[in-house]
C-alpha cells in the first residue's frame, strides 16, 4: 500500500501508512483496537504546515479553532490519518457565518444538487438533515472530515500546501472555482470547495458496483466528482472519526 501526499516540493510516496488499517478498513474487517476511531494529524514531509509541532498526535477541535483565528476567512484545515485513511479535516465559521449575508469571505458551509460527470442529478447536499441514513454527517461543531483521496487518479489533495489562487486565503460564496481556501490536487490540478456539501456519485474500483454519497464539490481539474465525508464526534475535545459509511471510501481500493 503506497500512498502520495501532496507537497510544496513535490509529491512524496509513503509506504506503510497505517496499512494494516487501510486494508482491514476497506476489506470490511472490523478491529477491536481502542483507536480506531482515533484521527491523527499527518504533517507532509518537507513541508511548513500550522500542525508540523503535532504530527502524530490526535486531532482536537481546540487546535483548529485557535488556527482559524490566525485566518483572514476564519478558516483552518490539516492533513490526517484515520485507520490509515488519509483525510483533511477543515474548519469553517458556519455557526458565525450561517445567518449573515452570502459575501465574500464569511465563510459557511452550503448544500447544493450534486450532478455526476455527466451531468445527472443525483441529490442534495440538504439530505444530510433530511434523510435519516445520513443524520450522522449534520453539521456540527463548524467541521467536517473529508476522505482525502483524488477521485481522478487517486493521488491526496492538501489544504494550503501550495501557494496559488485556489489555495489562498480568501473565499467566495456559491461553490465556484472562483476564490481560495480549495483543496488543491497537485498531481494534475483538480479543485474541491470543502464549504460545499453535495450528493454525488461514485464507484467501487473492485467491484465496480455504484454508490451514492455525501461529499464536497469539485469545482474545476479533471476530477470527475468530490471527496466524500467522514461522520465524526468530538468526544472531550478529541475528534473521533464514525465507521458508517465505509463503501465511499472504496473507489481508489
Ligand atoms: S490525481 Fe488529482 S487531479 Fe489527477
Amino acid at each position: 500500500m503506497r500512498l502520495s501526499f501532496n507537497t510544496a516540493a513535490g509529491l512524496i510516496t509513503m509506504a506503510s501508512l497505517g496499512s494494516v488499517g487501510f486494508a482491514s478498513f476497506l476489506m470490511g474487517q472490523s478491529s477491536s483496537s481502542d483507536s480506531d476511531s482515533a484521527i491523527t494529524f499527518y504533517a507532509p514531509k518537507g513541508s511548513d504546515v500550522w500542525y508540523n509541532s503535532m504530527d502524530g498526535q490526535p486531532m482536537t477541535h481546540q487546535s483548529f479553532a485557535a488556527e482559524a483565528a490566525n485566518s483572514d476567512t476564519g478558516m483552518s484545515a490539516a492533513a490526517g490519518l484515520w485507520s490509515g485513511l488519509p483525510v483533511i479535516a477543515t474548519y469553517v465559521p458556519h455557526q458565525e457565518n450561517s445567518r449573515k449575508p452570502l459575501v465574500e469571505n464569511e465563510p459557511r458551509f452550503q448544500f447544493q444538487d450534486g450532478f455526476t460527470s455527466s451531468g445527472a442529478y443525483v441529490g442534495s447536499g440538504y439530505e444530510i438533515d433530511e434523510k435519516e441514513e445520513y443524520a450522522s454527517l449534520s453539521i456540527h461543531d463548524n467541521m467536517i472530515i473529508i476522505f482525502s483521496r483524488c477521485p481522478h487518479l487517486c493521488c491526496i489533495p492538501g489544504w494550503q500546501l501550495v501557494n496559488n489562487d485556489f489555495t489562498a486565503d480568501n473565499w467566495y460564496p456559491g461553490g465556484t472555482d472562483s476564490g481560495g481556501n480549495k483543496l488543491f490536487c497537485i498531481c494534475h490540478s483538480s479543485r474541491y470547495d470543502p464549504t460545499v456539501i453535495e450528493k454525488n456519485r461514485n464507484r467501487n474500483r473492485s467491484s465496480g458496483a455504484e454508490f451514492d454519497y455525501i461529499g464536497i464539490k469539485r469545482t474545476g481539474g479533471p476530477a470527475p466528482v468530490g471527496m466524500p465525508l467522514i461522520p465524526f464526534v468530538v468526544n472531550g475535545d478529541l475528534i473521533e472519526a464514525l465507521p458508517d459509511f465505509k463503501d465511499w471510501y472504496t473507489f481508489c481500493a
